[in-house]
C-alpha cells in the first residue's frame, strides 16, 4: 500500500491571506508589539513582494528597530516598485545615512527633491549630508535657501556658521552666530564661538569652531530632536482606529484615569498629543472648553474634521516640546493620555516646565507617562514593552519639584500584561 504523504494545502487566495496577515501586523503594531508586527509584515512581503506600501511599512518598522541593513533592503525594493513616491526616497536616504553611505543618501534625496522640489525637510537633510562630508560651499547655499523661508531655526544658523567658518568667512560666521543668539539668547555654543572668534582678532580664521551641528545645541533643541524622533512614528498608524475601541479604559467610572480626572478643576483644558481627538470629544461632551495640540499636522486635521462645528474647541499643531500657541495663565487644566508614555524624558520635563506658564494659579495637569527604566535611552523606545520611553514616577516628581509644582497624587498602573509599567501623575501649579 502506498504511503500517504500530507501535502500542505495550496493557498487559494493569496490576497486574502496577505490581508489577514496585515490585520495581525496592524493589531500588534497598534498594541506596540513592534517585533511581532515586523515578523507578520515580513511574512506578508515573502508571500507577495510586489506591494510598495507593504515594503515601506516593513522598512519603517525595521528602521524604528534600528535594523538598518534590513530596512535598506525593504526601502530599496519599495522604491524600485514605486519610484514616484518622494517619502520612500527620503526614508531610503535616512537608512543610507545610518549605514554611512553618504553618496547613496544624497542620490536618494535628490530623487525626492526631483519629485517634490523645495521640500524643507529634504533640503535640510541634503545640506546636513553635504556639511558632514566637508562640502561647505554647497551646504551653505542650501542652508541660506532654508533660512530665507524659515528664519527661526537655530540649528540651521549654527550649521551655516560652521560652513562660513570652514570657508574662512569670519564676518559671515559672526553674523550667523549673532542671529542664533537673537533666537536663543542662552545658546552656549553660539556664545562660546563668538567669544573665541572675537578673541582671535581680524586675521585669518585659526580657531576651531566648536559647532556640534548634529548634536543638540540647547535643552530646547535637544527636546526638539527627541520629539521629532518619536513624532515620526505617529504620522500614520493603525493605532488611531484601533484605539477607539479602548477609549473606555480612560473614561470608565471605575478607571484610575477617571478618578484622577474628577479632581481637575472645571473650565478650559488642553488635550496634549490629541491624536485623532477621541479624548477631546469626550471632554467636549463633558462641557469643557478644549484646546487640542499635537506635533503631527495630520492629527490636527483629523481632530478638526472629527469635531468640526463644535463650540468651545480649537486645535493647533505644537512644536513637540511646549504648549505654544496657548497663552500664559489661560488654562485650568491639562490632560495627556496614552502619548507621553512614548516621549523622551527631556520632552516630558519640557512640557512640565511650560505647563507652569499656561496654567492659572491652582491649575492642574494629569499626565499619563512611562514608569519604565528597564533599558538605557540608547535603546529605541519601540523595543521596550509597549514602546515605553525611559521615564519613572520618581523622575517625574523630581521634574515637578524643580518647576515649582506640587504632586497631588501619582498612581502607578499596569499596562497590558506588564505590571507597574505606567504612571498617572496629578500635579498643581
Ligand atoms: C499613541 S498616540 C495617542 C493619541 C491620543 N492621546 C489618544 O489617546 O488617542 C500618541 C500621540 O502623541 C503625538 N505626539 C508624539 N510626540 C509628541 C510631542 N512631542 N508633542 C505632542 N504630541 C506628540 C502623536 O502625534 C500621537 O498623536
Amino acid at each position: 500500500m502506498a504511503t500517504m504523504i500530507a501535502h500542505p494545502k495550496p493557498i487559494k487566495d493569496p490576497a486574502a491571506l496577505i490581508a489577514s496577515i496585515i490585520r495581525y501586523a496592524d493589531a500588534h503594531y497598534a498594541r506596540e508589539n513592534w517585533l511581532v508586527a515586523r515578523d507578520f509584515l515580513s511574512l506578508a512581503v515573502e508571500i507577495d513582494p510586489g506591494y510598495p506600501r507593504l515594503l515601506g511599512s516593513l522598512g519603517s518598522i525595521q528602521f524604528q528597530l534600528q535594523e538598518y541593513p534590513a530596512a535598506c533592503t525593504s526601502f530599496s525594493a519599495a522604491v524600485r516598485r514605486n519610484p514616484d513616491d518622494p517619502d520612500l526616497h527620503i526614508q531610503l536616504a535616512m537608512v543610507h545615512s545610518k549605514l554611512d553611505h553618504p553618496g547613496a543618501a544624497e542620490a536618494a534625496l535628490n530623487r525626492a527633491l526631483g519629485l517634490r522640489p523645495d521640500d524643507p525637510t529634504t533640503l535640510r537633510l541634503l545640506a546636513d549630508s553635504k556639511r558632514d562630508q566637508g562640502r561647505y560651499q554647497e551646504a551653505g547655499a542650501i542652508y541660506g535657501k532654508l533660512i530665507n523661508r524659515h528664519p527661526d531655526q537655530v540649528g540651521v544658523f549654527l550649521s551655516l556658521a560652521k560652513c562660513f567658518f570652514k570657508l574662512g568667512d569670519r564676518e559671515g560666521t559672526q553674523a550667523a552666530l549673532e542671529l542664533v543668539l537673537t533666537l536663543d539668547p542662552n545658546n552656549e555654543i553660539a556664545r562660546e564661538n563668538l567669544a573665541t572668534l572675537q578673541a582671535t582678532g581680524s586675521g585669518p580664521c585659526t580657531v576651531t569652531l566648536q559647532t556640534r551641528p548634529t548634536m543638540p545645541t540647547s535643552n530646547v533643541e535637544h527636546g526638539l530632536v527627541a520629539a521629532a524622533n518619536v513624532a515620526r512614528d505617529w504620522v500614520t498608524s493603525p493605532y488611531y482606529s484601533d484605539a477607539e475601541k479602548w477609549t473606555w479604559i480612560f473614561w470608565d467610572p471605575i478607571s484610575s484615569f477617571k478618578r484622577l480626572f474628577d479632581k481637575l478643576p472645571a473650565g478650559k483644558l488642553v488635550d496634549l498629543a490629541c491624536g485623532h481627538g477621541r479624548h477631546s470629544e469626550k471632554l467636549l461632551n463633558l462641557g469643557r472648553t478644549v484646546i487640542a495640540l499635537d506635533i503631527v499636522p495630520e492629527n490636527i486635521t483629523a481632530t478638526q474634521e472629527r469635531l468640526r462645528g463644535r463650540p468651545n474647541f480649537a486645535a493647533h499643531r505644537c512644536n513637540g516640546v511646549d504648549f505654544q500657541p496657548v497663552a500664559d495663565k489661560s488654562m485650568d487644566a491639562i490632560i495627556c493620555y496614552d502619548a507621553m508614555v512614548h516621549f523622551d524624558c527631556d520632552v516630558v520635563h519640557s512640557y512640565l516646565r511650560d505647563a507652569v506658564r499656561i496654567l492659572r494659579p491652582g491649575g492642574m495637569g494629569l499626565f499619563h507617562h512611562s514608569n519604565y527604566d528597564g533599558s538605557p535611552a540608547a535603546i529605541h523606545y519601540g523595543q521596550n514593552p509597549h514602546a515605553r520611553n525611559f521615564m519613572t514616577a520618581r523622575l517625574f516628581a523630581h521634574f515637578a519639584h524643580k518647576e515649582g509644582c506640587s504632586i497631588i497624587e501619582q498612581q502607578i498602573i499596569p499596562w497590558g500584561d506588564v505590571p507597574a509599567l505606567d504612571c498617572i501623575s496629578l500635579f498643581q501649579v
